[in-house]
This record gives C-alpha cells, sequence and structure tokens, in this order.
C-alpha cells in the first residue's frame, strides 16, 4: 500500500505576535509549538506570524530557529498587522508598559511576562486598559499553571486544610552572591522573582492586607545597579492568616527554589520548585503513623496531567508555560474567559500593589497596608 497524505490540521488558527526572543522567547515559542497536538482537538491553534526585536542578524535567527514566518526589528509592525491576535511580550521588565500599552490600543489580546510592570501605577493602568479595550489579558505567573500547585489551590478550596492559619513564601536564587559577578539583570530581587512569591500567597492563601517588610543588600553597591539582594517580609492576609513572604538572590546552592508551606486547621501542605512534581500532605487523623505523604501530582485525575503522560511520567518546568499558554489561546479562540485560576492583567496589578506596599514598609520602617486595586473589591 503506498503511503497516504495525512490530512493537515484544519482547526482555526490564533496568530502570535511576540516582542523578545531571549529566554522566555523559547520558552513562550516553545509552548506554542507544542500545545497543538498535545492539547487535541482544541478549538485553535497557535500559528507564529512574526517576532520582533532589535538586532536583525539576531532577530532573523530566531525566526527561523523557532518558526516564525516573519520577523521586524521594530515592534509597532506587530501591532500593524491586522493578521495577529496576540501579541506576546517577553521582552525585559522596562518594557513591558509601553508597547503592551500600545498593543491594547491597537485591539490586540496581550500576554506579558512577569513583573506585568516596573510600578503599580502602570501595572494598574494596563489593567484597566485591557478591561476598557475588552481584550484577552494574560500576566504570565507560571507557576499556577503547575498541576501540583493546582492541586494544592483545589484541596484548599475544598476546604481540605480547614482555617488558614499560616504560611511561608519564599523565593531563593544565588547569583548575585558574588560580588565579582556580571548580572543578568541589575533588577532587585523583589522584581526579579519576589513577585512570583507574592503570587502564590495570593492564589493560595488569598488577598493581603498589610505588610511589613525589610530590605537588605549584603553584596551589592550601588554600582551593580539596583541595590535589593533580599527582601523578607510578614504579610496579614484578609482572611484573617498570616504569613512570610521573602525572596533572596543570595542564597549560595539554591539554583531556583521557590517554596512554600500553608498550614491550616486539619492540616498542611508544602511544595517546591526544584522537586515540583511533589505536592507534600499532612493530615491531622490521629493515627500513631500520620506524617508528611509526598504524592507524586501525575495522575491523570489531578488537574492539568490528563493531556501529558500517563501515570507517575514527571513534567517539567516548561509545562507550566506551556499550560498556561494553551489555556489562552484556548480563551482567545473561542472569546470565553481565562480559566479562574489564570493570573490576568488585575493579578498582576495586585501583586505589584502588594511589592510596593512591601518596600514602602522597609524604606520607612512601618508596617503598610496594601491598597485595593481601584475597581475591584478584596479577594476577587
Ligand atoms: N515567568 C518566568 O518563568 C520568567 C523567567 C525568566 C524571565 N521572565 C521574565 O521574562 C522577561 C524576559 O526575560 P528573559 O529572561 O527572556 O530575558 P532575555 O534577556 O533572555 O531576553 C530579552 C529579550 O528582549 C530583547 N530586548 C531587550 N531590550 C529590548 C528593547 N529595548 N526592545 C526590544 N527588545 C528588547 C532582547 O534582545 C531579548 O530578545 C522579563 O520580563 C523577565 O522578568 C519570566
Amino acid at each position: 500500500m503506498a503511503l497516504i497524505p495525512a490530512k493537515p490540521d484544519g482547526r482555526p488558527t490564533v496568530n502570535i505576535g511576540m516582542l523578545g526572543y531571549g529566554f522566555m522567547g523559547k520558552a513562550h515559542s516553545n509552548a506554542f509549538k507544542t500545545m497543538p497536538y498535545i492539547f487535541w482537538p482544541d478549538a485553535a491553534r497557535p500559528r507564529l506570524k512574526a517576532i520582533a526585536g532589535r538586532t536583525e542578524d539576531k532577530v532573523a535567527e530566531a525566526a527561523t530557529r523557532y518558526g516564525f514566518e516573519t520577523y521586524s526589528t521594530d515592534w509597532h509592525d506587530l501591532l500593524a498587522d491586522p493578521d495577529i491576535q496576540v501579541f506576546d511580550n517577553v521582552g525585559p521588565d522596562p518594557e513591558h508598559f509601553g508597547p503592551t500599552m500600545a498593543a491594547i490600543k491597537a485591539g490586540k489580546h496581550v500576554v506579558c511576562e512577569k513583573p506585568l510592570a516596573l510600578s503599580a501605577q502602570e501595572a494598574t493602568q494596563l489593567h484597566h486598559a485591557a478591561v476598557e479595550a475588552n481584550v484577552k489579558h494574560l500576566t504570565c505567573f507560571n507557576y499556577r499553571f503547575v498541576p501540583a500547585v493546582r492541586l494544592a489551590y483545589e484541596m484548599i478550596s475544598n476546604g481540605e486544610l480547614g482555617e488558614i492559619y499560616t504560611s511561608s513564601f519564599r523565593y531563593a536564587q544565588e547569583w548575585r552572591t558574588d560580588p565579582d559577578a556580571t548580572l543578568p539583570t541589575p533588577a532587585g530581587a523583589l522584581s526579579v522573582i519576589g513577585c512570583h512569591a507574592i503570587d502564590q500567597a495570593r492564589l493560595l492563601v488569598g488577598d493581603i492586607a498589610a505588610v511589613s517588610a525589610v530590605l537588605s543588600n549584603p553584596v551589592s553597591s550601588a554600582d551593580r545597579g539596583e541595590p535589593v539582594d533580599a527582601v523578607t517580609s510578614i504579610a496579614e492576609f484578609h482572611g484573617g492568616a498570616t504569613g512570610t513572604i521573602s525572596a533572596t538572590l543570595i542564597a549560595p546552592g539554591r539554583r531556583n527554589r521557590l517554596s512554600w508551606e500553608i498550614n491550616g486547621s486539619k492540616g498542611s501542605i508544602c511544595w517546591d520548585l526544584e522537586n515540583l512534581n511533589v505536592l507534600r500532605v499532612y493530615r491531622r487523623g490521629g493515627t500513631t503513623s500520620e506524617g508528611f505523604a509526598e504524592v507524586i501530582v501525575c495522575e491523570a485525575d489531578h488537574p492539568l496531567v490528563g493531556p501529558w503522560w500517563p501515570s507517575g511520567h514527571v513534567l517539567g518546568w516548561e509545562h507550566s508555560h506551556i499550560n498556561m499558554l494553551a489555556d489562552f489561546v484556548r480563551a482567545v479562540a473561542e472569546d470565553s474567559p481565562l480559566t479562574r485560576t489564570a493570573a490576568t492583567f488585575a493579578d498582576g496589578a495586585k501583586a505589584a500593589l502588594v511589592a510596593d506596599a512591601i518596600t514602602e514598609s522597609a524604606v520607612k520602617g512601618v508596617r503598610t497596608a496594601v491598597p485595593e486595586l481601584p475597581g475591584t473589591s478584596t479577594g476577587s
């Protein structure tokens, strides 16, 4: 029998324009290219229409390598193309506000890497603009899309931990420890990684009413850029729980350790990114052998796992981006809301409000209330 040509994938496309082609450009391109066959048969598939960057030979190479049809050295070209539906901003932090705001004004659906903007004021403006323009909007807090994190969210929502009493959230890396090392970014611990810890706290425990914080800079000096090596804060949640939220870039041996522990009246759970498939669960049961159990969150009946591999075939960091961006593409294709646990620009702005309050608390040496995002109510 002769070989039979396969049918082409006839699903409609969601056309992507991407700004930036570095680490996150690679991660997002990988996600867009992987999702069409993993999430089968979804309503649509992403089409990598155009990529923009500043340097022509590099952006041309990125277009070929990642599979984009076209490229430009001017991101405005992405907005001028009526075929492009989604503007995906994976540029550096200072380039988040301007291009993303311009994309919203051009009527594009918008994806923006974290932190959403350099200040809560700018992040709030982006949130309001996206809502007003009625475009879909996603802040890339990708750890919300790790199956173990989603299972934790469901357990807490279902009341399995009872009343949440205390919690701790910490993101630790080590690359700023050496005073002579070349820094990949001058930005401080709060914006580089702390925003993920804030977001996990908001997702799992709830909105934060007030913070008390200290910043410390035992390694940095002014010529190394924004001098924040580590931040430690106490958080008071609106629901009554308390917690700590911290971020450090000077933790030797901690390569990429986002971690948390949540303690409630019925039990405790903990998780860390360096062992991301495992949720550690303790249920108060009164038996002599009780203790923490390790749940490998890779079963078909676990959240977010179904489309992936058979039982116990573990997932990696990149799957959080694939799950997150597939949810966004689905929402664009079906004109439906993002999944309830996705981080919208409201979540990006709320994380920025907490980050600004942490900075203010540390600088002034006082407990600082976290303002509500205008136009939303606490806990929304
Ligand atoms: N969610 C996550 O897991 C995660 C992880 C790392 C970084 N990030 C965030 O993603 C974003 C990108 O980080 P990255 O690690 O990919 O950085 P990167 O330096 O690897 O890539 C940045 C890209 O933006 C381009 N660029 C730089 N300045 C520009 C300008 N003025 N105009 C247009 N393009 C410009 C660079 O050429 C490069 O292609 C940052 O906001 C960062 O905070 C998120």
